[in-house]
């Protein structure tokens, strides 16, 4: 993925609250913390897909040792930092990978909502409260520019391709979604 669309994407979230270096800061300060907690939010996280019936059916039945492998690789990662345009292209690629297969922006939201709760819960227990609110701004910071990210480039993406494909350009697309939505509102109200 180009750079500027990454760029471009960042820049839509005003700086005041965008991930910074601050927060950087406050995940690297508390690596060896946050690393002590990976085998349980591995093992949780997969036992909430494994759970439910429709994230269950992603997977295929000899994956699960592999997707472990990926999210232990991507927690590790990011507790050490950097989190430069080379870190923000890379969770846009997971992104795209998730879309090849059928993974969907609900579901990740959603168990990014799982690991917020459990890294929140984890640091208000264990460390000063000071503390433990940095790491959680840090990881709500995190998360806002992740799926932001990977929301904002599918959907930037799927606009090329249907224009490639069908020769409508974006400006006449978002005029027809704009139509379909003032019929949906007319019809709601
Ligand atoms: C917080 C949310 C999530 C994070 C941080 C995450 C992270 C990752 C990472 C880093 C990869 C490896 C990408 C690469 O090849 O470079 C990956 C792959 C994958 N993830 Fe996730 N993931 C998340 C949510 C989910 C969910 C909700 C599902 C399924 C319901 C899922 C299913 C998969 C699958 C099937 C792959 C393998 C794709 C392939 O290579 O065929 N992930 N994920």
């Amino acid at each position: 993925m180009k750079a500027e669309l990454t760029e471009n994407i960042l820049n839509q979230i005003p700086d005041s609250v965008r991930f910074n270096q601050d927060d950087a800061a406050a995940l690297v300060a508390h690596q060896s913390f946050l690393l002590s907690l990976e085998d349980e939010l591995v093992k949780g996280f997969y036992d909430h897909l494994y759970a439910h019936e429709t994230t269950r059916k992603i997977f295929t039945d000899d994956e699960r040792e592999a997707r472990e492998k990926t999210l232990r690789d991507w927690y590790q990662r990011t507790l050490s930092g950097p989190f430069d345009t080379h870190y923000w292209e890379w969770q846009t690629l997971v992104g795209l990978v998730h879309i090849k297969r059928n993974v969907n922006n609900a579901m990740v939201a959603g168990m990014w909502g799982w690991l917020q709760t459990f890294l929140g819960q984890h640091v208000l227990e264990k460390l000063p409260s000071e503390e433990a609110l940095k790491v959680i701004k840090a990881v709500h910071a995190l998360q806002a520019v992740v799926m932001a990210l990977i929301s904002e480039s599918y959907q930037r993406n799927m606009f090329t391709a249907v224009d490639k494909a069908a020769g409508l350009n974006e400006a006449l697309l978002y005029r027809l979604v704009s139509i379909e939505i003032d019929e949906m509102l007319a019809q709601a109200r």
